[in-house]
């Protein structure tokens, strides 16, 4: 069955929605209950979406029993893993690369496909390799699948190339079981970093420098079962304030930590949006027409890359000629080309976007090719009065709870529609 999201825009979007817990900070998390033995660990606040279920049943392939329901979840990791990962799952979710740390640190191997590459380039695991390798691990390519094996992994010092933010969190759930100390230094900083760092520490591993450069772990036997709050999704809370941007209206997003919020918050500020923020909400509206502004994505705390399609949206619509640089993945601009189909007029140059924005958009039959891809044609269709039909629903479902409902709380005009065709292009 096929489906699309017809989208009529043009009205402004007005109201607070509550946000999400954050995706990519539940994923590691869920991962790290796999060092636990014969113990539960406790989730609140785990959004319901795709990946996360992904994400459960790779855990209940691997021997664990997952409960799921509110947005709670509980893992019972017994005794006895499965230390191989079933292709199906890691073809279908990068993020079970995830499992790989801690199966190796619990089980002494596994066994784990190469993750393909995706729509957003070909996103290698090398920084994982080399670092378990520097604890010690055993790492061989066979057949297009690694397999690592460890009688004891040892403390080590790891230097990342780049501050990745899955090899940070695989090579920090790898490091509580060796022996000694691991230091990683320019380690990601991100804040779902920080979530898995303070779940690693409730289970009693002690990891100092969380939020910096240079994390400190000091490798331990065996560990306590816990419960642990997930944080709010900052890319979500960033999309709906852009939305809110994009439609001339006011939107405030609750429940979220507004400093994860910050390099978004300023760019839409200087862009001419309002911003109003108090200890757990953020409010954007449309105080002044939007003026163009550029922007770089770097690793947190720079501007994040998960944003920078939605922002190019935006940018689509405001007055004047935006330079978007892309500076964390090789290519991440599909979108682009869904939104020129749209009217934008955006010029690509390597890894540059030059945006000179229009006075309003076109609607079209526009695909997503990946979840922050789709957040931004969303944003785009609901910029126009047009009609505009999304497929490639999918993406969306992976990342972002109950949009639809959101939207249309928001008194956006979006419904899920069966579709009889799949939106392939037919040229
Ligand atoms: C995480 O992916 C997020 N996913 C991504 O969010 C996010 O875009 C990315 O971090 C950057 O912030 C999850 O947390 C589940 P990286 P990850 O390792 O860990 C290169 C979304 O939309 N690299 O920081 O895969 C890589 O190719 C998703 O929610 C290597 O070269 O990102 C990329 O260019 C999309 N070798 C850059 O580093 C490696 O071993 C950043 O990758 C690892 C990464």
């Amino acid at each position: 069955m096929n489906y699309k999201m017809l989208i009529h825009g043009g009205k402004p979007l007005k109201g607070s929605i509550d946000i999400q817990g954050a995706k990519n900070a539940a994923l590691p998390v869920i991962a790290s209950s796999l060092l636990l033995r014969d113990k539960t660990l406790r989730l609140r606040r785990v959004p319901k979406l795709q990946d996360i279920f992904t994400m459960a049943d790779l855990l209940r392939h691997l021997g664990a029993s997952v409960h799921f329901k509110d947005n709670e979840m509980s893992i019972f990791v017994p005794e006895e893993l499965n230390w191989e990962t079933p292709k199906s799952l890691v073809r279908k979710m990068r993020a079970s690369s995830l499992v790989l740390g801690p199966l190796l640190a619990r089980t002494k191997r596994a066994i784990l496909p190469l993750p393909g590459g995706c729509a957003i380039g070909s996103r290698p695991i090398d920084l994982h390799l080399k670092g378990l390798a520097r604890l010690g691990a055993n790492i061989d390519l066979v057949h297009g699948a690694v397999h690592a094996s460890a009688e004891t992994l040892k403390g080590s010092k790891i230097y990342l190339d780049f501050p990745s933010v899955g090899a940070t969190e695989n090579l920090l759930m790898a490091a509580v079981f060796a022996e000694g100390e691991t230091v990683i230094e320019n380690a990601a900083r991100e804040p779902e970093i920080k979530n898995l760092i303070e779940t690693l520490n409730l289970m009693g591993c002690p990891i100092e420098g969380a939020g910096t450069g240079t994390l400190h772990i000091q490798g331990i036997g065996d560990l306590e079962g816990g419960e642990i709050e997930i944080i709010p999704d900052r890319i979500e809370a960033s999309t709906y304030l852009i939305a809110g941007a994009a439609t001339g209206g006011d939107v405030t997003v609750s429940r979220v930590i507004p400093e994860h919020l910050d390099a978004i918050t300023a760019k839409l500020e200087e862009a001419g949006v309002g911003i109003e923020a108090d200890e757990d909400r953020v409010r954007a509206f449309l105080k002044d027409p939007m003026k163009s502004v550029s922007l770089k994505t770097l690793p947190y705390p720079g501007f994040p890359t998960d944003v920078q399609p939605q922002f190019t949206a935006l940018m689509a619509i405001s007055e004047g000629t935006s330079i978007i640089q892309e500076g964390v993945f090789e290519s991440r601009f599909l979108h682009v080309s869904e939104l020129k189909r749209m009217g934008a007029n955006i010029e690509l140059q390597g890894n540059t976007a030059v945006v000179s924005g229009v006075r309003s958009l076109n609607g079209a039959d526009v695909r997503a090719t990946d979840l922050r891809a789709g957040a931004a044609l969303v944003i785009a269709g609901l910029s126009t009065p047009d009609e505009t039909s999304l497929f490639g629903l999918g993406h969306i479902w992976r990342g972002y709870e109950r949009m639809d409902e959101k939207i249309r709380s928001l008194g956006g005009q979006v419904k899920i529609v069966v579709s009889e065709e799949n939106g392939d292009l037919k040229w």
